[in-house]
């Protein structure tokens, strides 16, 4: 049985909570943040404190905080030499105080409360200092996942930057579409089969290969129709960019 403590509770602590209370081999002996958290009834019965003074003994500490906080709050856990671990793609696991032993277990997915997650299918990027610790990391992602690999700090700050642009950036794409329809009492559910067909085409042929679109034709007279309707837009400059990346790939013109 691995015994679990989580240090904080926002969007990946939730689920990661949610996922491993219910299983077999692990424990969750604590949940501990700053602030009360109201908590659902699954999870009620999970000890729960606001004071890092209370923690409980645990094989791992799972801190999922904002990345800036790790290094700060790592510091004021009150012992020494447990494995703590992060959560964040994009702070190194020296961002942890050197007073306990280090790691990350990073789950390669984007987390809000609100949305369910299956965490079958959800990489664990994990790291330790030393064997033992990152056996025990590999131990405990596989009892929520069928995927834990093993990756670096270095390794991780690159999945990382691709993530922000296979996630974040196209995420915020969305975002621009749904207010450019709406604005036009447009449903934005007409796109949706063209937003499930782009992620699925991606599970057979490469990006390059995927690509469509006037930028890719090279369809000036449309390009220039695009750019005349948003010519109030603050979007604009962004069509523009992201129109003349596309022809750089595609045609092998320079940025
Ligand atoms: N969200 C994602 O999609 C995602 C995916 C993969 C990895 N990650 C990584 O997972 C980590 C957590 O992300 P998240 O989205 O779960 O974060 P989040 O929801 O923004 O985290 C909020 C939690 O952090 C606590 N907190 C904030 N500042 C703190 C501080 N200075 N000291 C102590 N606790 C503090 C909050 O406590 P209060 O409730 O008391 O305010 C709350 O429990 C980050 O390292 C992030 O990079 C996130």
């Amino acid at each position: 049985m691995i015994q679990v403590a989580f240090l904080g509770f926002g969007n990946v602590n939730y689920h990661l909570c949610n996922s491993l209370c219910n299983n077999d081999y692990i424990s969750v002996n604590q949940v501990y943040n700053r602030n009360k958290i109201l908590f659902s009834s699954e999870l009620e019965k999970i000890p729960f404190t606001t004071a890092l003074s209370e923690l409980k003994n645990a094989d791992v500490y799972i801190i999922g905080i904002p990345d800036d906080a790790i290094s700060p709050f790592s510091e004021r856990v009150p012992f020494e030499n447990k494995l703590v671990v992060h959560t964040s793609g994009g702070a190194e696991m020296a961002a942890l105080s050197s007073k306990n032993r280090k790691g990350v277990f990073y789950p390669l997915q984007t987390f809000s409360k609100k949305s369910e997650v299956d965490f079958k299918k959800i990489p664990i990027c994990i790291e330790a200092e030393n064997a033992s610790d990152l056996k025990l990391l590999k131990q405990l992602g596989e009892t929520i996942s069928e995927k834990v690999v093993e990756i670096n700090s270095e390794e991780r700050a690159k999945l990382h930057v691709a993530a922000v642009f296979v996630n974040n950036f196209v995420n915020y794409l969305y975002h621009i579409g749904h207010e450019i329809v709406s604005e036009n009492n447009i449903s934005f559910d007409l796109l949706k089969p063209l937003i499930a067909e782009t992620a699925r085409k991606m599970e057979s042929i490469l990006p390059k290969e995927a690509q469509t679109g006037p930028a890719k034709r090279n369809d000036l007279k449309t390009i220039e129709k695009h750019l005349h309707l948003l010519q109030d837009s603050p979007y604009n400059q962004l069509y523009q960019q992201l129109t003349k990346a596309i022809q750089t790939t595609a045609h092998g013109k320079k940025l």
